[in-house]
């Protein structure tokens, strides 16, 4: 029978001796992925293609307490998506977790879109996600045990009707079921596949670009039963439940943090 101390918010929520890489952890929510995981006590190997921004959220850590390293990655660069995550292994001495977060995005109709466009936007928030997941979980099954959270969107479950990003839209639905794909694939291995779905956040990617648009920024409010985008820090708990033993039965699930966007 389980016993009161076993379940501690140490036994369920501790990172300690874990190893974690994340991709674009230079900002946004790859930032408060990497500070989360540090604060829980994993190493963590804070990947971007800006290097300058993965260094200042490794200054935070250390100065926090905690244990980071900067590399820096373009997640469309397949030869260095695969030996940075073989580094990050091999610096810390294993992989427990990874964190596919890097993205972007282009916004406009679909008649306007260029092939580079849907090519730059689909190799970044969807094959690099397949890549670094295939790169990453040989290092985990040496130790048989891996956790990798994916970030999908709402637009990933649900349309949009307040503007058209098409490439972004099929990337995020494609990460939905590539996560219950692998998730099944490994789930025999000791490897659990989990993302999360968030809704508008208040990062430079989501809010902040549409500062210049105030009806925009009214109607997504509007449209949002809490009535307000989110907050960076406001990932962190999913974030961190996914990566850690409170969630050791769950696997293939998307989980939307989304005000109750999804639930309308
Ligand atoms: N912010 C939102 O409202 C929102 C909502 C749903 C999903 N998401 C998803 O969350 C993830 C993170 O978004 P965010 O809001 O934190 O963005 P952000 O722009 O705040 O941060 C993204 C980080 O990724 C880095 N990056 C960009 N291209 C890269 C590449 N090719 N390789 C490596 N790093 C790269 C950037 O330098 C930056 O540090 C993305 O996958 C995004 O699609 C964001």
């Amino acid at each position: 029978m389980t016993t009161y101390h076993e379940l501690s918010i140490d036994k369920l929520f501790r990172l300690d001796g874990e190893v974690a890489l994340v991709t674009g952890g230079g900002d946004g929510f790859g930032r408060i992925a990497s500070m989360t995981y540090a604060n829980a006590g994993a190493s963590v190997a804070v990947t971007d293609i800006d290097k300058t921004k993965a260094d200042a959220v490794v200054a935070e850590i250390i100065d926090g307490g905690g244990h980071a390293v900067a590399l820096e990655l373009d997640v469309s660069d397949r030869t260095a998506l695969k030996s940075t995550i073989d580094e990050a292994a091999s610096v810390f001495g294993g992989l427990h977790i990874l964190v596919n977060n890097a993205g972007i995005t282009r916004r406009g109709p679909t008649l306007d879109m260029t092939d580079d466009d849907w090519d730059s936007v689909i190799e970044i928030n969807q094959t690099a996600v397949v890549l670094g997941s295939k790169a990453a979980v040989p290092h985990m099954l040496v130790h048989g045990d891996g956790k990798i959270i994916n970030l999908a969107s709402i637009v990933g479950l649900v349309g949009n009707r307040h503007f058209a990003h098409i490439g972004y839209q099929a990337a995020k639905g494609a990460i939905v079921n590539i996560t219950r794909g692998l998730a099944v694939e490994w789930a025999d291995q000791g490897i659990r596949v989990n993302a999360v779905a968030p809704t508008f956040f208040r990062t430079n990617f989501g809010a902040a670009r549409m500062q210049s648009n105030p009806d925009l920024l009214a109607a997504i409010e509007a449209d949002t039963p809490i009535g307000r985008f989110g907050e960076p820090w406001e990932l962190a708990g999913g974030l961190l439940y996914l990566a850690t033993r409170a969630s050791s039965m769950v696997t293939g699930v998307t989980l939307p943090i989304d005000g109750g966007w999804t639930a309308v």
